[in-house]
């Protein structure tokens, strides 16, 4: 049977970023979706490593012969005692738009000086392996909430995650740039060197 990965999500953003990072292992990557599995993951870990292994764990039950990767990532804001973190998607609703949810951030941080609007991008990792054996790794990016909506690209808080070595959001980088630096592109290249090195680039 020919090897695949299937990637636990059903967000195509995520899936794009994903691919573009493990196409040259040369093995297949599906999405969820695309794997034919359609379940509802209760995700109700305590951390960004929990999450994702409770969402790799639950696809790989379904899919026992393949590599179930997953992710799960958000934003960490200092000032608001990391808030919304582990709760990025739900925070103001899952259906609220993210045009709704960055002005929130944007107004709660209004007038909060510059050291103090650090933030960090946050994503972790999982594979489940046929074997049953599990890993887990994390990727993170440094930057400050934004004073204003900038830039079109990415999704979800990138317009408002300003990288201040690049003098721009994320939501302003090209997909390629924004791959190099992002913590799933640290975090999914950290995996990729651990799917190599499991199964050595020939036998993937
Ligand atoms: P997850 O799908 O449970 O990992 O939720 C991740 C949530 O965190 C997303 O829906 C976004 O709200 C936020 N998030 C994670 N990574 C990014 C990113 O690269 N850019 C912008 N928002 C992100």
């Amino acid at each position: 049977m020919e090897k695949r990965i299937v990637f636990a999500t059903g967000n195509q953003d995520k899936m794009k970023e994903i691919r573009m990072i493990l196409e040259d292992l040369g093995i297949p990557v599906y999405s969820m979706k695309e794997a034919g599995v359609n379940i509802e993951i209760v995700e109700d870990g305590t951390s960004f490593e929990e999450n994702a292994e409770i969402k790799a764990r639950a696809v790989s039950r379904v899919l026992k012969n393949d590599i179930v990767l997953a992710d799960d990532s958000g934003l960490e804001i200092d000032y608001l005692d990391k808030a919304p973190g582990i709760y990025s998607a739900r925070f103001a609703g899952e259906d609220t738009s993210y045009d709704v949810k960055n002005r929130i951030f944007l107004d709660r941080l209004e007038g909060v000086p510059e050291e103090e609007r650090t933030a960090r991008f946050v994503c972790a990792v999982a594979a489940v392996f046929p074997d049953g054996t599990a890993k887990t790794v994390r990727g993170t990016i440094e930057g400050r909430i934004a004073h204003e909506i900038l830039g079109e690209n990415g999704f979800g808080y990138d317009p408002i995650f300003y990288v201040p070595e690049y003098g721009c959001t994320t939501g302003e980088m090209s997909p390629e740039l924004k791959n190099k630096l992002s913590h799933r592109g640290i975090a999914l290249r950290a995996m990729r060197k651990i799917l190599e090195e499991k199964y050595g680039k020939e036998a993937l």
